[in-house]
């Protein structure tokens, strides 16, 4: 049986990019990494997939409106019959038609638990905020920034003599664990979403 295609969208170093690559070649992930498309040319992610082999494209939102820019890409995702769109520190918020092109089919990856903390800076405000407890968040991706119903999370405690950089790094550890099975699980037969809500046997 052919492998659902799945693509992968970034902005920058592309760790998650590698742990989503990880995960399908060790058969965690049952998918086939179908494309890997940036919006910034230097972004070090796109060296790292086209050692994997995987197929990368550069897409530049300069010069174009965020329509232009959304339908462009998910024209070179509709001819690879991509079924999942992973974003993985992409640095863009997706306009409605990209959104409604790939309905429940694009996840996001964000550092905290969200709804704490959105946007940038994520592990930055959580200190700020002086939380015990943060963490990560796979969630499918709505027009609003980080907003959309949640697939997974993991707690991370914050510990007294953490700074963003010790914090982040494991955070970052625990992004890596939890994105592979995110994606595995929305690409599961009984996954499915009830308003905010997302339901998976497998989860249970
Ligand atoms: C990660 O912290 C992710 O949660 C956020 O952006 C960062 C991307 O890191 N959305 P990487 O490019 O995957 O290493």
């Amino acid at each position: 049986m052919q492998k659902p295609k799945i693509a992968i969208l970034i902005s920058g170093r592309g760790s998650n990019l590698l742990a989503l690559l990880d995960a399908i070649r060790d058969g965690r992930l049952e998918a086939e990494a179908a494309v890997v498309i940036s919006n910034v040319e230097s972004a070090a992610g796109l060296v790292r997939a086209r050692e994997r082999g995987v197929e990368t494209l550069v897409i530049s939102h300069k010069n174009r409106t965020r329509e232009e820019h959304d339908r462009e890409i998910v024209a070179e995702l509709k001819r690879r019959d991509v079924e999942l769109v992973c974003l993985a520190g992409y640095m863009r918020l997706l306009g409605s038609f990209f959104v409604r092109s790939f309905e429940n089919r694009i996840l996001n990856i964000h550092p905290s638990l969200l709804p704490a903390f959105p946007g940038v800076d994520a592990q930055r405000q959580a200190l700020a905020h002086g939380v015990k407890i943060t963490g990560c968040t796979v969630h499918l991706v709505d027009e609003q920034l980080d907003h959309g119903p949640i697939v997974l999370q993991r707690a991370v405690e914050v510990l007294d003599h953490d700074t963003v950089e010790s914090l982040s790094a494991r955070i970052l550890e625990q992004e890596h664990h939890i994105y592979p099975e995110a994606a595995a699980l929305v690409l599961k037969k009984d996954f499915r979403v009830d308003g905010r809500r997302t339901f998976c046997q497998d989860r249970d």
